[in-house]
């Protein structure tokens, strides 16, 4: 039995696999699953369910809304949903405030390279300032990881030396996650490690507000 999971995954950088982690993410939780795509550039979200046709279960119900008023949105129907999973564009301060509004915690992906890690603290600044009017917390999750290469050892000293909560799993650069588009994923690969990460009881550091 996992507990009610509502999560929005963003990062103000784009192309960091935010959509990718949604999918397997609400893929991978059971009962009835709100998965919010509310990125306003492209509907990725929306684009990889409706491809999926006919096999994309019922269970997981992907909804369109890629504006400020998405919170008040998503409380309307929250009761008919176990889990909430909202997919953010790059680069939107306002609906990505929005999406915090209503989650329990915000998941960071990026890619293990310093230039990237140093983009970090304007996503965390966003999400300290919902957490002073709404509570959520956040923390990165290392994707596209290359094994036993300089970067993916040294993003995690990066990341501490900056104060900055990372999960412990973390996801690799493979073909399976880019193969995965257009189809319910039905291996979810190291998401599953992310997943048990995130349902685990909360011990999520607080953002500091
Ligand atoms: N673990 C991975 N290994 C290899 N490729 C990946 C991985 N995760 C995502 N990708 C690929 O990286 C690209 C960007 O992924 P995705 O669209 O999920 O990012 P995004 O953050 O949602 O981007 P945007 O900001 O444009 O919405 C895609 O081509 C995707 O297939
Ligand atoms: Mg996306």
């Amino acid at each position: 039995m996992v507990s009610t999971v509502r999560i929005t995954i963003g990062n103000l950088k784009g192309g960091v696999a935010k959509t990718t982690t949604a999918m397997h993410l609400a893929a991978g939780l059971p009962g009835r699953v709100l998965l919010v795509d509310a990125d306003p550039q492209a509907s990725t979200a929306l684009d990889w369910s409706t491809s999926a046709g006919d096999a994309w279960p019922d269970r997981i119900v992907v909804v369109p809304w890629p504006q400020a008023d998405l919170a008040r949105r998503v409380r309307a129907v929250a009761d008919d949903y176990d889990h909430l999973v909202i997919d953010t564009g790059g680069e939107d301060d306002s609906i990505l405030a929005a999406a915090l509004m209503v989650a329990d915690e915000l998941v960071i992906p990026v890619a293990p390279s310093p230039l990237d890690l140093r983009r970090l603290p304007a996503t965390f600044a966003l999400a300290a300032r919902v957490d002073a009017v709404s509570p959520v917390s956040a923390r990165v999750l290392l994707v596209k990881v290359r094994r036993n290469t300089a970067s993916a050892r040294d993003s995690r000293a990066l990341l501490e030396d900056m104060g900055l909560p990372v999960m412990e799993s973390s996801v690799s650069l493979w073909e399976q996650y880019i193969q995965a588009f257009g189809a319910l994923p039905v291996d979810l690969g190291e998401y599953a490690d992310v997943l048990a990460e995130l349902a685990a009881p909360d011990d999520a550091e607080q953002v500091a507000g």
